[in-house]
């Protein structure tokens, strides 16, 4: 909708300094400013604000952003608003582009009406059909049947806006005279079928609304009364509606979870439901899917304790390992992730009506911490009596570990492993390469995790200033071998570079940052960024530069070095002998 040239002309324009300390009062702090985190609550300010480099960072919670992004995450608003409320208080008018062209956002079809289908039409669709549906189920006997037989009160029915798409193909016909709406597609609540004919998405099921963050509707999941396949059918990813970022209750319960100061996160719509009637309100569930880190880092960001309930199957463990996998990442030190699993057969809506809320919350302190969840996974079926099982743990922990940024956990696990494994502390790190990460170095020094990769480094020298992508020797780039999310990031942030030449008159870009937001590459290069927060003008950026490309060279050597020496002497050619004696004096 809003082209990405605007965008970056309006964060040229307006000063973040401004735009924050309208909600929160900011101190000056060398070149930066600094408070305590509107995000989280804490006690030392941790959240920073860079004027010179536009946008903020806290070092508490990982809440980072532009000033578009501060108005989403602060001030509640949607994308659109948020940049048109920057944008009229610079005075400045934000055209209207025929495609939304933000990466990750849903390409829906039938483009033509975007410009009449804003976020605020769809979301009046979203409530009108709401409201049909729980009409609906006042008028249904056999829905209200079925609720009543798994225990729910008309008051949770009520507070949950639960409702019933009647039997039927076009119900919704009756409230949208224009059934043929592309707004009704638009929002998933209707679908189009092979010859174009149009028909409603839910047919005889109890509906539960999704809300977001902000407490407006974006989608609906709906169970079916009998034993039908599937059971739950949800509406589809949608202009208002990502699943791997919603959570479903996380509007109703923000209170509860500050009062609880925690927060369960459980699988399915009945398990919140029947929880918050037993008096545990502060439940949330994700829809369908696996735990993702966006999941994590919402979560983080509401409470300092997040406890995981699973079930006790092998199912429920998987998925808990996965969402371990992907809290890793996002874990900050002085925050507790937990796993608590059920008994086999129960989940929790079945297990606190059987036993209580009483019996519930017992099992939630007794939920395990993440550390120990780690350990006991990785050593199940190992046999720790061996020297083959000790290393073997080791090797399976190791890419676990490297994604811990959080210093405490990381030195908590790397204890644990070394007690484990029987090498000791020293050598482990030797061994994984991992070196703890000192915070408070010299000043006018970079701080830098170290061994930072060349890719990661190269991605902070490009967002402190693009201009340098012009000098990349792009045939290094396609040469390393290593394929990680780190290489990824970089090769999109400088496509996004390229395709978006202007950038170069700029010496920081936050703008990519927005661009970004809905991207996979968002995290790294958050990370990236904030970690250029302690450059200033003093740093010597092409030494940073040359520094980071010798390093990746070097990697490139070591790797053609390997390739070589595992080839048997006589099958070198006498190129390659020359290469390998070449590639032995360069890498000394
Ligand atoms: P479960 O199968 O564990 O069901 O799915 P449940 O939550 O216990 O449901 P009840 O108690 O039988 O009503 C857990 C979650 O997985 C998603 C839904 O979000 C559900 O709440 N799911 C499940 C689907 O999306 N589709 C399905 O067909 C099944
Ligand atoms: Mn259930």
């Amino acid at each position: 909708m809003i082209p990405q040239s605007f965008i970056q002309g309006l964060l040229n324009r307006v000063d973040i300094v401004d735009v924050i300390e309208r909600h929160v009062p900011l101190r000056k702090a060398g070149t930066n400013y600094i408070t305590c985190c509107p995000f989280h609550s804490e006690k030392t300010p941790s959240f920073t604000v860079s004027p010179t480099k536009q946008f903020y960072h806290c070092f508490g919670c990982g809440a980072h952003g532009s000033a578009v992004g501060f108005m989403m995450e602060y001030v509640g608003m949607d994308f659109v608003e948020a940049v048109n409320a920057l944008a009229s208080r610079v005075g400045m008018q934000v055209p209207v582009q025929k495609k939304d062209v933000r990466p990750g956002m849903s390409d829906f079809k039938g483009g033509r009406q975007d410009k009449e289908n804003s976020s605020q039409d769809l979301f009046e669709v979203m409530n009108i059909v709401t409201r049909f549906y729980r009409e609906q189920l006042k008028g249904s006997k056999r829905a209200i049947a079925y609720l009543k037989e798994r225990g729910l009160t008309g008051e949770t029915a009520a507070r949950f806006a639960i409702g019933y798409a009647p039997t039927g193909w076009k119900n919704l016909a009756e409230i949208f005279p224009d059934y043929q709406s592309q707004k009704l597609l638009e929002v998933g609540v209707v679908s189009e079928g092979e010859k174009g004919k149009h028909y409603d998405r839910f047919r005889d099921r109890i509906i539960f609304p999704i809300l977001n963050q902000k407490g407006r509707i974006v989608g609906f999941g709906g169970r079916v009364l009998e034993q039908n396949e599937p059971k739950y059918l949800n509406s589809p990813e949608t202009q208002l509606f990502e699943k791997g970022s919603e959570l479903y209750n996380l509007f109703a319960a923000r209170r509860a979870i500050r009062d609880a100061e925690k927060v369960i996160v459980v699988e399915g719509y009945m398990d919140v439901v029947v929880l918050s009637q037993y008096g545990i309100a502060y439940v949330v569930a994700t829809l369908g899917t696996a735990t993702t880190a966006h999941h994590v880092r919402k979560l983080l960001r509401q409470t300092d304790n997040v406890v995981f309930c699973f079930d006790g199957d092998d199912a429920g463990r998987k998925a808990a390992w996965r969402a371990l996998e992907n809290s890793l990442a996002q874990f900050v030190d002085g925050k507790n992730i937990s796993f608590l699993f059920l008994p086999e057969g129960e989940d929790p809506d079945s297990y606190v009506r059987k036993f209580g809320k009483g019996a519930f919350e017992k099992l939630i302190n007794q939920a395990l911490p993440l550390s120990i969840f780690l350990f006991q996974w990785l050593s199940e079926g190992i046999n720790l009596q061996t020297s083959e099982g000790r290393a073997k743990l080791v090797q399976d922990a190791k890419p676990l570990l490297a994604q811990v940024v959080a210093p405490i956990l990381a030195l908590m696990l790397l204890k644990r492993l070394a007690e484990l494994s029987g090498i000791s502390q020293d050598e482990l790190e030797e061994l994984l390469q991992i070196k703890r990460i000192s915070s408070s170095l010299p000043r006018g020094r970079i701080s830098r995790p170290n061994p930072i990769s060349p890719c990661r480094w190269l991605t902070q020298v490009l967002l402190h200033d693009p201009g340098y992508v012009s000098r990349l020797d792009r045939k290094l780039l396609s040469e390393h071998g290593e394929n990680t999310e780190e290489m990824a990031a970089l090769v999109a942030l400088i496509e996004f570079i390229d395709t978006h030449p202007h950038v170069e008159e700029n010496t920081a870009i936050p703008s990519a940052i927005t661009y970004f937001y809905n991207s996979p590459h968002r995290a790294l290069l958050e990370k990236a960024e904030s970690a250029t927060l302690s450059w200033d003008n003093a740093i010597d950026l092409e030494a940073e530069f040359n520094g980071a490309l010798t390093r990746l060279q070097e990697i490139q050597r070591k790797q053609r070095m390997t390739e070589l020496q595992n080839k048997s002497l006589s099958a070198l050619t006498s190129d390659e002998k020359q290469e390998l004696q070449r590639l032995a004096v360069l890498l000394g």
